[in-house]
């Protein structure tokens, strides 16, 4: 051995100076730069979302090529972007972390290698993957090489869609192209007043409208999960973010093959006083209204539900629960919002979420109380007929077991379309408040008997209507008419609901359908 070939001890050495760099040196100066904004580091994000000790990163010494705008002379492990795979309460998951104290977080040649990796390992072991963005978007030195990579992302995330859950959390900035990654995952969770997305940011916006507005109401977390709906949860703070999306795993299979996690049955096999208080809740007048998050609560085990998209949208409520100890997608018009009626996004909303169930073989619970289709003129230019049907198309394509329980009105189109019989649902109970029927007694009336009413001196007008109204209601909207045909498998008291539906779902354990084969189906988008 001669004296320029170095001894082991010194390569030991070299490995933990890099390391050390890699690491403790580039986190001293993430935490200095983040902490002042009141964000988390990369690597914290990955340490308080994985169980402690059990992060294996990737490509901690990865460092760019780029030579461009002088980026030779600064090259960080790392390449701005932590990539690693771990568990979340002992289940695999793989992750992405971008750094936004190196390059801004932009995404480069490496930093994109880095990405795909981890994501085709997720795909390839089929574990959940968790993409934790804080980013500037494409990195600007490296020009088409990084606009190559996000492209690259996309299909990632598309061939990934329906395989395995993908999960965004936004902790910062996500602009540009950047956004389509996330907007094409199951879930983004975003943080208040900290992140924001947008395709083009308050500076363009300016430019190129004179528009002045500020990136908060461009695209903070308030818009985008109230008003947009790109954003299923709003996090008060990062540690909330990452609770919702360790909550939210825990309902989740790992993959489309795997089942969900299953839960022990504590549940009671008889009616219990929560029960009964559901004999209750539907108010005696149609112009009352009344909490469907109280059925919701009554019909899950320990009353644990979480809502997906709870500000957007909330005349319509989707959320996961579980019903003895195995996981249920539950799909409920809110009467406490808009009457629950279906509107242009709560079309959209539900129709994702069933999809998202279905893909993943967690059955569908759908409670309905609903005056029909949100008419006017917003509605029809908004295209409430492609992106309502998107409903229709979602429940009727979708295989797994779907229960239905009609709790008060199913009119019109929103009888048909809240997983109606007729869209494929295996168990349709209804309460007997239920009112399905083409539409209210009042419109009803209206139109049948306009002419005979017009007829009638004024002053006896008023009495006619009522009585043939509470003719109508009596005759037509019931769930009697429905049960006759079997369209109603079960008119049952709402304190039988809760073992009723845990009885279908037991029966439907082994439920087994497929629909033609084909390439793939053409949703109206
Ligand atoms: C390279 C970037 C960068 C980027 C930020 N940085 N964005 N470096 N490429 N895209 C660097 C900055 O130069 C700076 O470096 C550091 O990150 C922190 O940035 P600041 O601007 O100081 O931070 P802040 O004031 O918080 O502003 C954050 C920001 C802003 C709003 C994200 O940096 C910004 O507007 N960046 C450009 C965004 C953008 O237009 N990206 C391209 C989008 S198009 P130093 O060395 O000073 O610390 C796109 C196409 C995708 O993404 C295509 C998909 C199909």
């Amino acid at each position: 051995m001669d004296d320029l070939t170095p001894t082991t001890a010194f390569r030991i050495a070299d490995l933990e100076a890099r390391q050390d760099e890699a690491v403790r040196i580039a986190e001293k100066r993430a935490v200095d730069r983040q902490h002042a904004k009141g964000k988390l580091t990369a690597r914290e994000r990955i340490g308080l979302l994985l169980d402690p000790g059990s992060f294996v990163e990737l490509d901690q010494l990865a460092r760019h090529r780029c030579g461009e705008f002088g980026m030779d002379a600064n090259r960080p492990y790392g390449d701005g972007v932590v990539t690693g795979h771990g568990t979340v309460d002992g289940r695999q998951i793989c992750v992405f972390s971008q750094d936004f104290t190196v390059f801004g977080g932009s995404m480069g040649e490496v930093s994109g290698e880095k990405v795909l990796k981890v994501m085709d390992l997720a795909m390839s072991l089929g574990c959940p993957v968790v993409g934790i963005n804080d980013s500037g978007g494409a990195r600007i030195q490296e020009g088409v090489v990084s606009l190559a990579y996000y492209a690259e992302l996309g299909r990632r995330n598309a061939h990934a869609s329906g395989v395995i859950p993908q999960i965004s959390m936004i902790m910062g900035p996500c602009a540009g192209g950047a956004v389509y990654a996330p907007a094409i995952t199951d879930f983004t969770v975003m943080v208040d007043e900290t992140s924001h997305m947008f395709v083009t940011g308050p500076d363009v916006v300016h430019a190129v409208t004179g528009e002045r507005v500020t990136a908060q109401e461009l695209g903070g977390a308030a818009v985008q999960s109230e008003v947009a709906g790109n954003a299923h949860h709003r996090a008060a703070d990062e540690q909330d973010a990452i609770e919702w999306v360790q909550t939210l795993l825990a309902y989740l299979p790992s993959n489309n093959l795997d089942p969900a996690p299953e839960y022990a049955d504590d549940t009671s096999p008889v009616v219990t006083p929560a029960d009964l208080e559901l004999d209750r809740l539907v108010p005696d007048s149609p112009n009352q209204t009344y909490d469907m998050a109280e059925l919701i609560f009554r019909l899950v085990d320990d009353g644990d539900f979480t809502e997906v998209h709870s500000a957007f949208a909330a005349n319509m409520i989707c959320a996961f629960g579980r019903v003895q100890g195995r996981t249920v997608g539950i799909v409920a018009n809110q009467p406490r919002h808009q009457a629950g009626v279906l509107d242009i996004d709560a079309s959209e909303k539900a129709a994702r979420f069933v999809r998202f169930c279905d893909a993943f073989s967690i059955p569908l619970v759908t409670l309905a109380d609903v005056p029909g289709y949100l008419p006017g003129s917003d509605q029809e230019r908004g295209g409430i007929i492609r992106r309502g049907a998107k409903l229709i198309y979602a429940y009727s394509e979708a295989t797994v077991p779907k229960v239905t329980v009609v709790v008060r009105k199913a009119y019109g189109g929103g009888y048909a379309v809240m997983g109606s019989k007729h869209l494929g649902a295996d168990v349709c109970l209804a309460w007997p408040t239920a009112e399905i029927a083409v539409m209210g007694a009042e419109g009803a009336v209206q139109v049948l008997y306009r002419r005979e009413l017009a007829e009638l001196p004024p002053e006896r007008r008023a009495a006619a209507r009522r009585r043939l109204t509470e003719e109508y209601r009596k005759r037509h909207t019931g769930p009697y008419l429905a049960a006759e045909r079997g369209y109603v498998d079960e008119v049952v008291t709402p304190s039988q609901t809760r073992l009723q539906v845990a009885r279908a779902l037991r029966t439907l354990r082994t439920k087994r359908q497929t629909l033609p084969a084909k390439k793939h189906g053409n949703i109206p988008l």
